[in-house]
Parts: structure tokens; sequence; C-alpha cells
């Protein structure tokens, strides 16, 4: 748990991609701040099992939602609309990878799969929640991105292009929605112990190899970030908008 209180007590909070992971461990920082969250995530027996970890406060929705499909999205914030009437914060957290060959031999399928799901859902999204926070004259957007969407990552570059745009996205919506009091911000961690990452870290050559380039000597857990989305999610960042975050235990200025 964080030793900080965000002042996030009665927030409604959206997290995709919230039932495992880094989402998963936001979701239970945020139901110890008593914000009222909410996770979409594509399987019903992850949000299930998700559901199980995170308690019965009474203050946790679970919805299945794919981000990008736009169906799914459009009834979502349908959904969060009817059932709490705002929402003052989305953390755009779904994210996928897949390892792609150098961009000459990239299929269109390998490309629009790793598009879609990480810049295309992330907009969508975005769009949703900054119709609702434009309306309430106040939100806030926090967008999970990585260290590989700022320099160029073998066997992870279709990916590190749909961060690149998540960025920019942000920057993009930042500019649009300061008028109507909302900030839009993100946060680039580098790896991360989670399912998503595990081919890396699993194998022990592999890990060794990498923090050879951390100078904080390890990779991340994921109460690592939690701090820095809570920051940009609470009130304390209300005169930061459009910035990205780096959170890589200094990997990027070596
Ligand atoms: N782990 C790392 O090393 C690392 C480093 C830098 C950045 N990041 C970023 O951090 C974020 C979270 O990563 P993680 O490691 O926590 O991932 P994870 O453990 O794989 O969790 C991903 C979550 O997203 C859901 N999801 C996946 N595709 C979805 C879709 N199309 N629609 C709705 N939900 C979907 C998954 O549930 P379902 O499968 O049930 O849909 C799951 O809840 C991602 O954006 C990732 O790019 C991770």
């Amino acid at each position: 748990m964080s030793k900080i209180n965000y002042g996030l007590e009665n927030k409604v909070v959206l997290i995709t991609g919230g039932s495992s992971g880094i989402g998963l461990a936001l979701a239970l920082e945020l139901l110890k701040q008593n914000a009222s969250v909410i996770i979409c995530g594509r399987k019903e027996e992850n949000l299930a099992r998700a559901a199980s970890i995170l308690g019965d406060s009474g203050r946790l929705t679970t919805i299945k939602a794919h981000i990008a499909k736009e169906e799914d999205v459009t009834a979502m914030f349908g959904q969060i609309e009817e059932q709490f009437g705002r929402l003052d914060i989305l953390i755009n957290n779904v994210g996928m990878n897949l390892i792609t060959p150098s961009i000459p031999d990239t299929s269109l399928v390998q490309w629009s799969k790793i598009i879609d799901t990480n810049l295309n859902g992330t907009y969508l999204c975005s769009r949703g929640a900054a119709k609702i926070m434009k309306k309430q004259n106040s939100g806030k957007i926090v967008s999970i991105s990585s260290i590989a969407g700022r320099k160029a990552t073998p066997a992870m570059g279709v990916y590190g292009i749909a961060k690149a745009g998540m960025e920019m996205l942000t920057k993009v919506l930042a500019a649009e929605m300061a008028q109507f009091n909302v900030q839009v911000n993100a946060v680039a961690p580098a790896m991360v112990r989670t399912e998503f990452s595990e081919p890396f870290w699993g194998n022990e050559d592999i890990y060794k190899s990498i923090i050879k380039n951390i100078p904080a000597g390890r990779i991340a857990e994921t109460k690592d970030i939690i701090d820095p989305v809570l920051f940009m999610a609470s009130e304390g960042s209300s005169f930061i908008t459009g910035q990205t975050l780096v959170v890589d235990g200094g990997s990027t200025i070596i």
C-alpha cells in the first residue's frame, strides 16, 4: 500500500485492463484510498478472479469490454454515466505486445493487431472519458505508455510506435481539454514484473542482460508504478498536462 494519501476518496475511477498486472495493483490501491473503482477486461474469468482478490468493499464494478471495439466502449461509458453520473479519472492501462520482426517483414495483420489494442483502444476510451469530463468541467486521464515508445527497441517496434502515438494523443488531448479543467498525462515504465513481461524476466540470462542497463539494478515491481500514476490522477498534478513521466530506474539516462 502507498504511504501517501492522494485525496481520491469517492472519486470514480475507470482502469482499463484492471484484471491483472499493473491495472490490478492500481485497483487494489485505489480501493484502499476509498475510490469507487471500475475495471474492464475481455475475459469474464479474469474479471471474476480480480474481483475475488479485490474483495467486497461495495466500491468495485467490473465490466466486460474489449477496448478496441467501439460498441463495447460506447456501452461501457453508457453504463458508467448511468451508474455514477460522472467519471473523475480514466487510467488507460490496457496494452499488449507481440514480438515483431523488423518493419519490412512485419505483416499488416501483426501491425494492425498491436495498433488496434494499444492505440485505437486508448483513443476510444479517452474519447469516451473526455466527453463526460468536458460536461462536468473536471477530470484526469492517465495513460500507461512504455519506454519502448521513446527508443527503437528490437522486436518491439510496432508496440513502440503505438506507445509513441499514445504519448502524442496525450499531448493533443491535453491541449484541447485544458480549458475544461481536464489534465491528460502519461506514465512510461521500463520493464515491470507482470505476466505481460514474464518471457523476459522469467529467463535468468535475459533478466541479467536487462538489468545491466538499469542503474537501479533491478526491474520495476507493480508498486513502483502506483505512486507516479496516482500522483498524475490527483489534485497535486493540477498544473501538469500533456506530460509523460518516465519511471525506469534510470535506464533511459545512460
Ligand atoms: N509489464 C511491463 O513490463 C510493462 C512495461 C512498460 C509498460 N507496460 C504497459 O503497462 C500496461 C499494463 O501492462 P501489464 O504488464 O499489467 O499487462 P497484463 O498483466 O498483460 O494485463 C493486461 C490487462 O489488460 C486486459 N486487456 C488486454 N487486452 C484488452 C483489450 N483489448 N480490452 C480490454 N482489456 C484488455 C487484460 O485482461 P483480459 O486479457 O481479460 O482482456 C489484463 O487485465 C500496458 O499498457 C503495458 O503496455 C508494461
